[in-house]
């Protein structure tokens, strides 16, 4: 039985101010049975680890070098992310393969990085608004599995998680249906089980796009999906613990 993740991915929204405040409600108000996680932008990491310490919610990067060390001006290791706390990142998120072409080339490299340093990768993937128009939804997520599914271990998949975020759900409002939604996790469990019948039952699969109290809990209810990365509505401390408990 996969238990429930609830991530929330900040992405560039944070301040000295907010992180205090938003953590300090998530810890003051903890709940059962799921795994939260919170990304907020690199700046704040140390401070979110700090803020979280005694709490059973864990913090990640938003991304990672595909790198070891070395002169990569801005980025930021793993082997970095590890050293100051942080046991997860996001990977390939729909964002940086748009904005900064991360392809899928980099986005196996650098969950190979992450699992290295025994971290949990939380990879991304999802079709544009186009791919989906033309009937091409399900080839493109197979195509961005590919290479994760040919070069990673059936051991290495225990740190893997997915998150399927369409890019037309994503800070948009509109919410794949929650039959459209199991319908790719579904086909997502069945890619994955070209690695072993065991890492297709046992890899959290998370939706992502317009996830919001609302709609979580008929989401969550589908059987292959097991949580959700959450972007706007994990800026408030309010949503992000009702999406939690859903
Ligand atoms: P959203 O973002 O919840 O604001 O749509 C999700 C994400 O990009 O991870």
């Amino acid at each position: 039985m996969r238990s429930l993740i609830v991530a929330g991915n900040w992405k560039m929204n944070a301040s000295v101010k907010m992180t205090d405040a938003l953590l300090s409600q998530l810890s003051n108000n903890a709940v059962q049975g799921v795994q939260q996680v919170v990304f907020p932008p690199a700046a704040y990491l140390s401070q979110a680890i700090k803020c979280l310490k005694d709490t059973a919610i864990k913090v990640g990067g938003q991304t990672c070098s595909e790198h070891e060390q070395g002169a990569y001006t801005g980025d930021i290791s793993a082997a970095m992310l590890k050293d100051i706390g942080c046991e997860w990142a996001l990977v390939g998120h729909s964002e940086r393969r748009a904005y900064s072409l991360e392809s899928d080339e980099q986005v196996l490299a650098k969950t190979q990085r992450l699992l290295e340093q025994s971290m949990t990768a939380v990879v991304c993937v999802g079709e544009t608004l186009q791919e989906r128009q033309q009937g091409q939804a399900f080839q493109q997520v197979k195509q961005q599995l590919k290479l994760l599914i040919e070069q990673l271990t059936e051991n290495q998949w225990q740190r893997v998680v997915i998150a399927y975020e369409p890019v037309w759900a994503i800070g948009t409002g509109e919410t794949a249906s929650p039959v459209q939604a199991q319908e790719m996790h579904a086909f997502i469990r069945s890619e994955l089980a070209a690695v072993s019948e065991q890492t297709a039952e046992q890899t959290h699969i998370l939706y992502g796009g317009s996830v919001k109290a609302a709609n979580a809990q008929e989401l969550f209810a589908q059987p292959d999906i097991d949580g959700g990365l959450i972007g706007g509505a994990s800026l408030d401390a309010t949503e992000f613990l009702a999406i939690s408990g859903s």
